[in-house]
């Protein structure tokens, strides 16, 4: 089981006017992954950004070493198969899905896969994890929502922290590299609570993107991590 953690900007708070150096201010600032919220209007009540802004942000998803940084892809949409595999095409490392914007969870699971990307499914905060019984051998990712999706800026809902652990335990038994992932409010100051319930992957918009310094942000998150 990985436990080292990740932190993985959402570029949702990033400035649009200047998206492509946000991605790589971020990426010098520590950022390990690069989170993309598409959002349809539909699913949730905001619209965002879509495969076209993904495939021109892909090159720049990359240390300044060379090695590349995963793109995150959270798709707040419904239906969800046809942009998943647009996302696919466009670069997306990691494809993740409400399972209850899906008809067909299972075949979701199966196309992201066999459209080359680790795919994940996320929890809404009302959402239980039943579905899990049913998929956890098939997914690479777990994300659980601490907000409601759709904005930026939320306030964490703590509850989130109870099926952080259920969603551990579940990965635990089941043996599987999963990740567990947060998102929503996440910040300094409450991101080690999420750690201490069982996630490994964090992300983060506001917190960093709302700060002039994202280095001083990432690294605060980490210092809070590891204390
Ligand atoms: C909300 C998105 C989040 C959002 C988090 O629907 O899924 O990824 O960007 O933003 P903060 O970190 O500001 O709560
Ligand atoms: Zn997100």
């Amino acid at each position: 089981m990985s436990k080292i953690h990740r932190i993985a900007p959402s570029i949702l708070s990033a400035d649009f006017t200047r998206l492509g150096d946000e991605v790589k201010r971020v990426i010098a600032a520590g950022a390990d992954w690069i989170h993309f919220d598409v959002m349809d209007n539909h699913y949730v009540p905001n619209l965002t950004f879509g495969p076209m802004i993904c495939s021109a942000l892909k090159p720049l998803a990359v240390t300044a070493d060379g090695h590349p940084v995963p793109v995150d892809v959270h798709l707040m949409v419904q239906p969800v198969d046809a942009l998943a595999q647009a996302f696919a095409q466009a670069g997306a490392d990691f494809i993740s899905f409400h399972p209850d914007a899906s008809l067909h969870a299972h075949r979701s699971v199966q196309a992201i896969k066999a459209a080359g990307c680790k795919a994940g499914l996320v929890f809404n905060p009302a959402l239980p994890l039943d579905v899990l019984d049913w998929l956890i051998e098939d997914i690479d990712l777990i994300l659980i929502m601490s907000v409601n999706p759709g904005f930026g800026g939320q306030a964490f809902i703590e509850s989130a922290l109870r099926k952080i652990a259920q969603a551990r335990r579940r990965i635990d038994a089941c043996g599987r590299d999963i990740r567990l992932e947060v998102d929503g409010g996440i910040k300094p100051d409450n991101i080690a609570r999420a750690a201490a319930a069982g996630a490994d992957t964090f992300v983060a918009g506001s917190a960093i993107f709302g700060q002039p310094d994202y280095k001083a942000v990432v690294d605060a998150m980490r210092a809070a991590l590891k204390g």
